[in-house]
């Protein structure tokens, strides 16, 4: 079952020749000496000391010494597996992208879920976002989606996300609690970064806690670009849905398991790939005419807002499998490097602060989780063509640069780049039209936080109504301020006056004076957009 598709998983085949298979052999030391003893160290008589000349023992101790490696910032506990993308039809009128022009080709896909506050060991059915990240190992390179299973996020600005992950990982005086958001700075920055509304409503609502990783969506979040081959331009959103539909736990299961098992999640993404029931999510996007992006009464840039479905409807375009379990935990999945950097032509970015920011900060932290700037030949995250450029040396070199220039340009090795004709593919930034002033100041059209929250909240049925005001009083009700605790029910009764009033209740706070807004579930402005009527598979 394993090793079914390796014959044309190109991604597959790159890794056979790293594989190394113990059983049976004698061992060995790292410069292949055959070992005689590994249970007794050197020493000068029976009963005497170990002595300085036991390289076996130094060698074999200085790795165990040297074995752990920083665990990701954010996201550090995942679980990943293999598998292969396909495409539904074409989409050349729309991007130029190699992997989504042939709905007969395959290509090699790795995704990594996680959660997002918890450390390495802690458990797989906290209350927290997932995220859903997917390399595609493309003709033209890497191609990385690094999305969440929630579709709008917290902050609109990248330079706040180190604020954000401060209040919401364990408190630093105590380093509790793990892998919760029940405390008190996390609703502090709640109360004082009201950005954050939208975002918190999923985050209370069961979304957080699901049933398993192959019923979530994914998300890209952030509105991308499709660039197609006659340089036309357009706002693309992806989404990832499961074939099995939506799923989650209630917060007593999630509680429970998180108890009994806290490998949940990962045990039944393992299982059911190695008994062959394959997850399994479609690949769908929203996309927008460059001509409507003023037409909502939100900003399309800003990531705490989504782009309503009925007005701007998903099309499915292909689906992805995952049909093969790592072979090495620590090798592939702690050691694969996503990055929203990592793009394909065809595809590009806008200027969403938030992604705009992302595309620093995960080159950088991997730089230093991964010892340096050679992890991109780490076989996990090799891209399946050719690499040729000037870069060479540091820390763990792998590839042996042959010939004497590093250096461009040159006359003695010809090595130059490709130009940006269809035929040789070089990468070219869409060149979008920029103006403006230096400064630090917010877009207005970044300001209305509270109105999707609304919406989302008047979409919930009534059980579902219960399970966020459940968990609303449970998570808000452990914060020890009572200030906060006033604070986060004063500034939700924007979002529902009863749901604020009864959480008030719930948690020993006065009932909130304030008002909800009122929305509409479409405005005349969203249903006037000309969004682009893609027919639907
Ligand atoms: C992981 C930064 C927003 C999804 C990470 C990591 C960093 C980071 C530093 C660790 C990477 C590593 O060690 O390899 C940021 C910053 C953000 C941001 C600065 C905003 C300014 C987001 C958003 C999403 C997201 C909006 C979803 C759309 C993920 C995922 C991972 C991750 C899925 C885990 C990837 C893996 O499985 O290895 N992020 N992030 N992040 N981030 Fe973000």
């Amino acid at each position: 079952n394993q090793r079914k598709n390796s014959d044309e998983n190109v991604k597959d085949q790159q890794l056979e020749p790293f594989r190394v298979d113990n059983e049976g052999k004698k061992m060995t030391t790292n410069q292949g000496l055959k070992v005689s003893n590994d249970e007794d160290s050197l020493k000068a008589g029976v009963r005497g000391p170990t002595i300085m000349e036991d390289f076996h023992f130094r060698e074999k101790m200085t790795h165990f010494d040297h074995e752990r490696i920083p665990e990701r910032v954010v996201h550090a506990r995942g679980f990943a597996a293999h598998g292969e993308f396909e495409l539904y039809e074409s989409m050349k009128e729309y991007t130029k992208a190699g992997f989504l022009q042939d709905p007969n080709k395959k290509t090699p896909v790795f995704v990594r879920f996680s959660t997002v506050v918890g450390s390495l060991g802690s458990m797989d059915t906290a209350r927290d976002v997932r995220g859903f990240a997917t390399k595609f190992y493309t003709d033209e390179g890497n191609y990385d989606l690094v999305g969440n299973n929630i579709p709008v996020f917290f902050i609109q600005d990248a330079i706040k996300f180190p604020d954000l992950i401060h209040a919401v990982k364990p408190e630093p005086h105590n380093e509790m609690p793990q892998a919760a958001s029940a405390h008190d700075t996390f609703w502090d920055f709640v109360a004082n970064n009201q950005e954050i509304a939208h975002m918190i409503m999923w985050h209370m609502s069961d979304r957080a806690i699901p049933r398993s990783f192959r019923m979530i969506e994914g998300f890209g979040v952030h509105a991308f670009r499709f660039v197609n081959d006659k340089g036309k331009s357009r706002f693309v959103k992806f989404h990832w849905k499961p074939v099995l539909g939506v799923h989650s736990l209630v917060w007593d299961e999630a509680q429970i398991i998180a108890g009994k098992d806290p490998d949940f999640h990962r045990r039944d993404l393992w299982e059911s790939i190695e008994i062959g029931d394959y997850p399994e999510y479609e690949l769908g996007i929203q996309m927008l005419e460059p001509e409507d992006e003023f037409k909502f009464d939100f900003d399309i840039l800003d990531a705490t807002k989504l782009w309503p479905e009925e007005i701007v409807p998903v099309k499915k375009i292909g689906k992805m499998t995952l049909n093969r379990n790592v072979d090495n935990v620590f090798a592939e999945t702690e050691q694969v490097a996503f990055h929203p950097g990592n793009v394909v032509p065809g595809i590009d970015f806008t200027n969403d602060p938030l992604l705009q920011g992302r595309l620093f900060s995960y080159l950088d932290t991997q730089l230093i989780r991964l010892g340096g700037p050679n992890f991109s030949e780490i076989p996990i995250n090799r891209p399946v063509c050719p690499i040729h450029n000037n870069q060479r040396n540091g820390f763990s070199r792998q590839t042996i640069n042959v010939g004497r220039v590093s250096y461009h340009k040159n006359s003695l090795a010809n090595n130059t780049p490709s130009t940006s004709t269809a035929r040789e593919g070089g990468y070219v930034h869409y060149e979008e039209k920029v103006e403006g002033r230096i400064t630090r100041a917010r877009s207005k059209s970044f300001d209305n936080h509270f109105s999707q929250a609304r919406l989302f909240w008047n979409s919930m049925s009534p059980p579902e109504k219960q399970h966020i005001i459940d968990a609303f009083s449970f998570e808000v009700g452990k914060v020890k301020s009572k200030s906060v605790r006033q604070q986060v029910v004063d500034m939700f009764v924007r979002v529902d006056k009863a749901m604020a009033t009864t959480v008030a209740d719930n948690i020993g706070v006065n009932r909130p004076k304030g008002e909800q807004i009122n929305v509409t579930v479409s405005s005349p402005a969203l249903s006037q957009a000309n969004t682009v009527k893609v027919p639907q598979t």
